[in-house]
């Protein structure tokens, strides 16, 4: 049977999508005896040239149009950003049309809302490629494990910056690994959106949402880029055993759900010291699966339009058996943790006046803040000397009240640099 696909959006992953269900329609026949027809790809510029030309007949620059097109069944939202794109998805799920989306950005502002209108129409909304590229991740939390009470997510979910830190580890600066990052296609002519944590924060408010069963919204996740690491910091961590990585991290604690993302040192066997250059890797841990890595290219036109492939096939087959989609997964209110109420732990990088006595009155300080310290280098001496200190895990307040308090101290010059460190030991 015939379903017909509205494709709002023709640019790296519309055109990679486009491309598949044009030369490989036999192939989808055969797989999944579903006939996948495009109806139309909306754009906004008509003229442009593209690696993959979109045909003639196919084209437009309407796309509101193209969703009302009483031919098309099913809408797949390729544009990014809030809007216009928001308001088409609304507009299709409000035709009782089941959507598939790749966006990120948009899901995380606005996921409860347009989920919720899905559920009013009994269509699906699927968003599968909006975290992890071509990594299936979405379907296994919110299908696979709907019965497991997960506990954690951890992982590495945007590409560019993890190719910058990887680069920036084997000794390159900030702007000479972004530069390169850049000539390779990794990174965006404007790389903010990566560098300043905002991309991960998207999809870590959606596995956090889909693995909790609280709506997190993007707002609600803490958030750090990756712009002031200094590399003399990756220089010492490599020698005390770490590699620097951007963790996205949601996690269920007694008090509430915690959703953050910062750069963090990663002990060098950690399997998340192990995940290079552009791409993504997820752990989910629960009490009855114990620990589940994913693993793979987290963008590209390819395997996230392999993504959205799967969704449309998915949404397809719901149509043809005129189903009355149920919801995949309830939202409850939960609390979410403020950061200060979080555990974490520090690398904590010091100028200090190497005196005698110097030490006891950090580990001092440190104490009467709640922290203990873990362990302790000093590097040079006299006026020069430098404190390396990893504190144990104690909450963020109290690390940052201990830092605070450092700074007031006569022998410590400077307090050059602090990165969080994941670790699972005590
Ligand atoms: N690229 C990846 O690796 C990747 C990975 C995972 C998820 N995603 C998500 O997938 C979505 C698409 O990303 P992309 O990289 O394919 O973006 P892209 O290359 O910039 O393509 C966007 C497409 O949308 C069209 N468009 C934008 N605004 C429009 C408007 N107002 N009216 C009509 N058409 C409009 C553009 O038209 P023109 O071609 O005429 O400019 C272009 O064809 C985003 O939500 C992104 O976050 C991308």
């Amino acid at each position: 049977m015939k379903v017909g696909i509205g494709i709002l959006g023709g640019g790296t992953v519309g055109g990679a999508l486009l491309q598949y269900l044009i030369n490989e329609q036999k192939a989808i026949v055969a797989k999944t005896g579903l006939e996948l027809e495009v109806r139309g790809v909306a754009v906004r510029s008509l003229s442009k040239t593209r690696s993959f030309p979109i045909p003639t007949g196919l084209i437009t620059d309407q796309p509101e149009q193209l969703v009302d097109d009483p031919s098309v069944d099913l809408v797949v939202e390729l544009m990014g950003g809030l809007e216009p794109a928001g308001d088409l998805v609304m507009q299709a799920l409000q035709a009782g049309k089941p959507v598939v989306t790749a966006n990120k950005e948009l899901v995380a502002t606005r996921g409860a809302e347009l989920i919720r209108r899905a559920e009013e129409k009994g269509v699906s909304l699927l968003f599968e490629a909006a975290v992890g590229g071509g990594i299936p991740i979405i379907r296994p939390l919110s299908e696979s494990l709907a019965g497991e009470q997960i506990t954690r997510v951890l992982g590495i979910v945007n590409g560019t910056t993890n190719y910058i830190l990887t680069r920036m580890s084997e000794g390159l600066g900030f702007a000479e690994a972004l530069e390169e990052a850049q000539a390779l296609g990794y990174a965006e002519a404007d790389p903010t959106a990566d560098v300043s944590g905002a991309d991960a924060a998207a999809k870590t408010a959606i596995l956090a949402s889909l693995a909790f069963g609280t709506w997190v919204s993007v707002d609600g996740v803490y958030r750090e880029g990756i712009e002031s690491l200094d590399p003399v910091d990756l220089r010492y961590a490599a020698d005390l055993g770490y590699l620097p990585k951007l963790l996205a991290i949601g996690e269920e604690t007694p008090n509430g759900v915690s959703a953050r993302v910062h750069p963090a040192l990663v002990p060098l066997d950690h399997p998340l010291a192990l995940v290079r250059g552009a791409n993504n890797a997820v752990f989910i841990e629960g009490p009855q699966v114990g620990e589940l890595l994913f693993m793979g290219p987290g963008a590209g036109g390819g395997p996230t339009a392999t993504a959205v492939l799967g969704d449309i096939i998915d949404a397809a087959r719901e149509l043809l058996a005129e189903a009355q989609v149920a919801p995949r997964i309830r939202f409850a209110p939960g609390r979410l943790l403020d950061f200060g109420e979080v555990e974490t732990k520090w690398y904590v990088r010091l100028e200090v006046a190497d005196a005698p006595g110097v030490l006891a009155l950090v580990a001092g300080t440190f104490g009467d803040a709640g922290v203990s310290i873990k362990s302790v280098w000093q590097e040079g001496r006299g006026e020069d000397a430098t404190l390396l200190l990893i504190t144990h895990d104690a909450l963020e307040s109290n690390q940052r009240a201990a830092v605070t308090a450092l700074r007031s101290l006569e022998v410590v010059t400077e307090v050059a640099a602090t990165i969080r460190v994941q670790s699972d030991e005590p």
